[in-house]
């Protein structure tokens, strides 16, 4: 198991800058132990096409929680066609989710913030918890200015969440115009939602589309107040 120290991954900050270089120095430094985590948004689109041009046998995941809208389903299609890629789709443990619903319910995440929670971190974070150690590092496609929580978040991080394995965010400080540019420039295919006002998209219950002027993310858990709007994969909510 590859491991890095902080001074190591303050070096790595500080001489790579871009996207690309992020991904070339995971390619030659990782793969095939690093997969990219998709979601199948705007941000994973361009990332994806940046990564199978820099190593077409690069890994991929994603969550199948259960509960995405078809349109995720048709764009991950889409995108394994174009791109050839096998897309490692994980499941979330059956006898938690029946468990799970059997004492909450089908809709319990409209019910309270802790049973929304307890959702993703039942169809969300124990998925990628096992997954993840058997990586020695991982890609997302987070970006800062997405929330308060990650205004912070560097390109190079150690992820102490997940046994202290690499994270890697290549476009940690890009706009949400210069990902658009991207997939625009690149004909990258993208979800169908993107263009129904669905700038944020997670699992279809927990979504909806947003009007002029909100937030990028108010369409997510959009009954609930603002603060973390965060499923738990990127946030410790146990800390
Ligand atoms: S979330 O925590 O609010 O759900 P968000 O939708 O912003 O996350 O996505 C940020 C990044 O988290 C994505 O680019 C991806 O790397 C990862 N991610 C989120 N949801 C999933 C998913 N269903 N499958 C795989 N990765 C995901
Ligand atoms: Fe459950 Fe909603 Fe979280 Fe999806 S986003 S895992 S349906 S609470």
């Amino acid at each position: 198991m590859t491991k890095f120290t902080q001074k190591e991954l303050d070096e790595l900050n500080s001489t790579i800058n871009s996207a690309q270089d992020a991904l070339k120095w995971a390619s030659d430094n990782l793969h095939p132990r690093i997969a990219k985590a998709s979601s199948f948004g705007a941000e994973d689109a361009a990332i994806t096409d940046m990564m199978i041009k820099v190593n077409p046998e690069f890994r991929f995941f994603t969550l199948d929680t259960g509960r995405l809208p078809q349109a995720t389903y048709d764009i991950m299609d889409d995108v394994r066609k174009k791109y050839g890629i096998k897309f490692e789709v994980l499941f979330p443990d059956t006898i938690e989710v029946q468990q799970m619903v059997r004492e909450k319910g089908m809709n319990l995440f409209y019910d309270s913030v802790e049973n929304r929670k307890l959702c993703c971190e039942i169809r969300k974070v124990h998925p990628t918890n096992k997954m993840l150690q058997t990586l020695d590092g991982w890609i997302t496609g987070l970006r800062r200015d997405q929330t308060s929580n990650r205004n912070e978040a560097k390109m190079f991080e150690i992820d102490t969440q997940h046994d202290d394995i690499l994270k890697i965010n290549p476009i940690i400080n890009w706009t949400w115009d210069q990902v658009w540019d991207y997939i625009k420039e690149n004909n990258v295919p993208y979800n169908k939602l993107l263009d129904k006002g669905y700038p944020s998209i997670g699992c279809e219950p927990c979504t909806r589309a947003i009007k002029d002027g909100e937030d990028l993310r108010a369409g997510r858990w959009w009954w609930e107040n603002e603060g973390h709007k965060e499923c738990g994969l990127h946030i410790d909510y146990k800390k």
